[in-house]
């Protein structure tokens, strides 16, 4: 073999190496039918409403998108700044992380971002009164009744609250008792807790009873 018969038998020995298979036209439409079906199952963005403020987020992984596994309190503490949910034990167990969605208070730990689409949804900061400051009537009872000590699972416990005194504006204290199951307290502030609740129902107070109009039953944060 001449010396330019072997470079080029050579040549196309690599480039028979190269060759990408070359797809059937039956491949190709098959794949585009999956692509167009994958495209239309994906979010590509959801809309929420965070403390009367709506939002549109963007769902990807790319740079400033929302992952599809990214939880509720990594979103609102993360991207809003929004630090009064806490994230404590991670696992749906201890209420710290507690918000309000759609009316129901729910562990933001256990709740993907994503699957918050069209909801609305309230944190501790959404309940003082944006425009006058004013606390709702359920932070303002925690303080008169001193019912938190370090304060880490506070606004978990007062956002059960709110979400039962919305739906339920007199619980009884089995009611109340029921409805705070979930939220743990380190520092042992439950007692204080039931007073807080007891004022705000117009039950009896550290201070005795409360007379008629002093509270606030039933407007409990519901504004
Ligand atoms: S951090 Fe969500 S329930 Fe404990
Ligand atoms: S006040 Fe400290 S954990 Fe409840």
């Amino acid at each position: 073999m001449s010396e330019g018969a072997a470079r080029l038998a050579t040549r196309r020995a690599y480039v028979e190496r190269r060759r990408v298979p070359r797809v059937s036209r039956v491949s190709v439409y098959v794949s585009r039918i999956v692509r167009g079906k994958v495209k239309d199952m994906a979010i590509d963005s959801i809309r929420l409403s965070i403390n009367r403020t709506d939002y549109e987020l963007s769902i990807g992984r790319r740079f400033g998108q929302i992952p599809p596994n990214e939880t509720l309190v990594e979103t609102l503490r993360e991207r809003f700044a929004l630090t009064g949910a806490k994230r404590s034990c991670n696992e749906g167990a201890c209420g710290c992380c507690t918000v309000i969605i759609d009316g129901e208070a729910v562990p933001a730990c256990m709740t993907l971002t994503v699957d918050c689409d069209g909801s609305s949804i309230t944190t501790i900061e959404g309940l003082q009164d944006p425009r006058t400051g004013e606390l709702d009537p359920i932070q303002q009872a925690f303080i008169d009744e001193y019912a938190f000590q370090c304060g880490y699972c506070t606004p978990g416990i007062i956002m059960v609250v709110k979400a039962l005194l919305d739906k339920n504006p007199a619980p009884d204290e089995d009611e109340v008792a029921e409805a705070l199951a979930g939220n743990f307290c380190r520092c042992i502030s439950q007692y204080h807790v039931f007073n807080a609740v007891d004022r705000l129902v117009g039950r009896v107070t550290s201070g005795g009873l409360i007379a008629e109009g002093d509270v606030k039953v039933g407007k409990a944060g519901g504004r």
